[in-house]
């Protein structure tokens, strides 16, 4: 199987590469390449013209889109560039995909809905998202579903990982710079360690490949860590055990504030849970759980500073 991998420098791109190696052979796209990286080619994809000549030229099996523009709150003034990265360059992979007959998988986020449910939101509940960046990964799902490709999107939501930005990392260094921290209480999602999307992701492809002519339904499918918090119970896991592995000499004095306490740039969705019961039916992926996923990924960022 021959794969493109496109935001391969990414949090979770970096997760991705490995998985899919076990899958084929993969070429990584991304505008620059990771610290120490000499494999992966470097390209911007904001050029759809460009984007077509490299797809013609390397005419991939499967293509699996992890780049996307993910500055939620810069995303707010900088639209066009939102758009073009959430939105026409999973489009124009999608009808490349439509016309040669081949798969694409892409990911969306929590932040196509407005968070106002009182319950997990499924892959049939209403969209309605509350900003820019939410606005264009939304868009960027219409325009792969009106392609009529072979696709998969995987939504997800609070995305870390041992690198790149994300809370976890955020949160590890602030404990360490501050002596007390406010953290908001009132929104609440489920994070999800960028491997186990990764491998998700690999039980997906692999179960498309090895179908015997049924195909899954093609669409949007719902898949995070379980286990719903507010991000200041998150914090507070990560700290708990971020200490137990070494990573902390001491826990920071923690306050809880409500989002309207910590003004951003762009609104959030209160509720970012996410219900994973369609990927289980259909693909048989369960979520990792939450406190597992993380004190692995704890553990392995304690074994790398040891190092
Ligand atoms: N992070 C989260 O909490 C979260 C939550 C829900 C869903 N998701 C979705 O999950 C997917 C993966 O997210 P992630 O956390 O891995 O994001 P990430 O770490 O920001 O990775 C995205 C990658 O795409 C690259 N990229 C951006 N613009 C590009 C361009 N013009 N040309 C080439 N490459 C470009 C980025 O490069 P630069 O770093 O140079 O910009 C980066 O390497 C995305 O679809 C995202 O929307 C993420």
């Amino acid at each position: 199987m021959n794969i493109l991998l496109a935001g391969a420098a990414g949090q979770l791109g970096q997760e991705l590469l490995p998985r899919l190696q076990q899958l084929g052979q993969v070429t990584q796209v991304d505008r620059i390449a990771a610290p120490g990286d000499v494999a992966t080619r470097v390209q911007d994809l904001d050029d759809m013209n460009r984007v077509e000549i490299l797809l013609n030229r390397m005419r991939p099996d499967v293509i699996v889109n992890a780049a996307a523009y993910t500055a939620v709150d810069l995303a707010e003034d900088h639209s066009a560039m939102a758009f073009r990265i959430n939105s026409d360059l999973p489009g124009c992979m999608a009808r490349w995909s439509e016309r040669n007959g081949r798969t694409l998988v892409h990911y969306s986020t929590d932040y196509v809905f407005d968070g106002d449910a009182d319950k997990p939101y499924t892959e049939k509940d209403a969209t309605g998202p509350l900003g820019v960046y939410g606005e264009s990964k939304l868009a960027g799902e219409l325009a792969i579903a009106e392609s009529r490709c072979r696709h998969i999107i995987l939504r997800t939501s609070w995305v870390y990982s041992g690198h790149g930005n994300n809370f976890v990392l955020t949160m590890l260094r602030l404990a360490r710079e501050r002596p007390s921290l406010s953290i908001v209480n009132d929104q609440v999602g489920c994070p999800t360690w960028a491997r186990n999307l990764a491998a998700a992701t690999q039980s997906v492809i692999e179960k498309i490949a090895s179908n015997g002519g049924r195909q899954p339904p093609w669409g949007v499918y719902h898949y995070c860590d379980g286990g719903a918090v507010s991000w200041y119970e998150f914090a507070h896991m990560i700290f708990r055990l971020a200490r137990e592995a070494g990573l902390l000499d001491r826990l920071p004095e923690m306050k809880s504030v409500r989002s309207s306490d910590f003004p951003q740039k762009a609104r959030r969705p209160l509720n970012s849970v996410l219900d994973t019961s369609e990927i289980c039916r259909e693909f048989g992926i369960e979520p990792a759980g939450l406190e597992r996923s993380l004190k692995a990924c704890i553990g392995e960022m304690a074994e790398h500073e040891k190092k």
